[in-house]
């Protein structure tokens, strides 16, 4: 198997002279040296980038997905790049505030959103709000008539189209727990709704018809699903969601931000869309812009297999237990060693699904006390992150012209007592 392919590291990979790479200006091995591992690499220069980019391709109001990693750090880069932030729980919400993005920025989704996060986007006058049943619409009117303040809001459609990516991934279909199904009525219905409530302001539509969607013709379908509706409605906003797949193996392929948005631009352009046509990326944002490392704790072949057992797993990326997702791995103090041997890289949970890379490839060299690392961790890796088996999480550092800074501290072991009241 072939080295690894340095296209899938952040955008400021290099190789140094001492064999090593460098992100953003700071060897790989140093970081894991100075700051211990598992821990996030985000190369800030390609997230800025990417913020810009999205912004560039769509304007004012194109929203960065937050679910796919946040911390302040990242809320304020989005934030100086242009961007609003898609927040989809008071966690989310209040993550974004604190690093001091106005409310205006900040858009308000979530099928199940309480009366506590409605007044606060209401209150704080949020840019919009993304309603999703008749309840939903009962409670913001409640709630906006009860604090005698108008909200913006769009009404989430259900296209009712199959969507190629994994099922659990899948949004816009008829089993689809989100939006208003299009085919019943409902979606009509709900507009109708909106427009007659005092205190609602009807803004416009929202579909997201699925995430990790690698085909272009796929988003043109199900927005072509839509586009009568939208045509027939006439809104001033129409957000097409986020959804846009990544490259995680040198053998995937994946359409770039701008082919997706000019792709979706021109379809609403031609169809005779008079809205605003924003979308909300957060994958394609961030995936790419982050690696993990980590250590080897032991190489061992069992039967057939030969297991290399790293100080993370599945509380740090259960992508690949949850969605079967696969991802490269390679030893930084080698990035241009062919990768001979065949490997299982496992976690140190207590659980045989506790995999990381399923059929993975490494320089037969590897051995204890090794630096591994795995490219494209930067969406769902963090944000997904849990305590399982009491494991403190991750450090995040993010490098930047050589200056590597913690922008989210590992935890301790006394952090997972904080709420622990005995
Ligand atoms: N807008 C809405 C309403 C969404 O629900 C999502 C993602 C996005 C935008 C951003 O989608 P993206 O551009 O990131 O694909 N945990 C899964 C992904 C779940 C996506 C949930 N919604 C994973 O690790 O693959």
């Amino acid at each position: 198997m072939h080295p690894i392919d340095l296209s899938l590291l952040p955008s400021t990979t290099r190789l140094n002279g001492k064999g090593s790479l460098d992100v953003g200006g700071v060897d790989l091995l140093t970081i894991a040296q100075d700051f211990g591992t598992p821990v996030f690499v985000y190369d800030v220069a390609h997230l800025t980038q990417n913020l810009t980019r999205a912004r560039d391709i769509f304007g004012d109001g194109v929203a960065y997905a937050t679910k796919a990693f946040l911390c302040k750090s990242l809320a304020r880069l989005a934030y100086e790049s242009g961007m609003s932030l898609d927040v989809s729980t008071a966690g989310e919400y209040h993550v974004a505030r604190a690093a001091g993005v106005p409310a205006s920025k900040l858009v308000l989704h979530g099928n199940n959103k309480t009366r506590q996060e409605l007044e606060r986007a209401i209150t704080e006058g949020v840019q919009w709000i993304v309603l999703d049943s008749f309840d939903d619409i009962n409670l913001a009117a409640d709630v906006a008539a009860g604090l005698r303040r108008q909200a913006q809001v769009l009404i989430r459609v259900n296209p009712g189209v199959e969507v190629h990516t994994h099922s659990f991934l899948a949004t816009g279909n008829r089993e689809s727990k989100f939006g208003f199904p299009l085919w019943t009525g409902d979606a009509q219905a709900a507009v109708d709704k909106v427009r007659e409530t005092e205190w609602l302001d009807f803004l416009g539509l929202h579909i997201h018809v699925g995430s990790l969607v690698f085909a272009i013709g796929t988003f043109l379908e199900a927005l072509d699903s839509v586009l009568d509706f939208v045509l027939a409605i006439d809104p001033e906003v129409f957000v097409v969601g986020g959804g846009l797949g990544v490259r995680y193996l040198g053998t995937d392929a994946a359409p770039s931000l701008e082919e997706w948005g000019e792709a979706i631009l021109k379809r609403c352009r031609e169809a005779g869309v008079r809205a605003r046509v924003l979308a909300e990326p957060g994958r394609s944002i961030v995936a790419a812009t982050a690696v993990t490392l980590y250590t080897v704790g032991s190489v061992s072949t069992k039967d057939r297999t030969t297991y290399v057992a790293v100080d993370g797993g599945m509380s740090d990326n259960p992508r690949p237990l949850l969605y079967d997702s696969g991802y490269e791995i390679f030893m930084p103090r080698a990035p241009e060693a062919v990768r001979d041997r065949a490997v299982t890289v496992v976690g140190r949970h207590c659980e045989s699904g506790d995999t990381l890379v399923r059929d993975g490839m490494l320089p037969s060299s590897v051995a204890i006390g090794d630096i591994v690392c795995t490219p494209v961790t930067g969406a769902y890796g963090y944000s997904m992150a849990s305590n399982y088996n009491m494991m403190p999480r991750p450090a995040v550092v993010w490098v930047d012209q050589g200056k590597a800074t913690v922008v989210v501290r590992r935890e301790t072991l006394d952090d997972l007592l904080a709420c622990d009241l005995g």
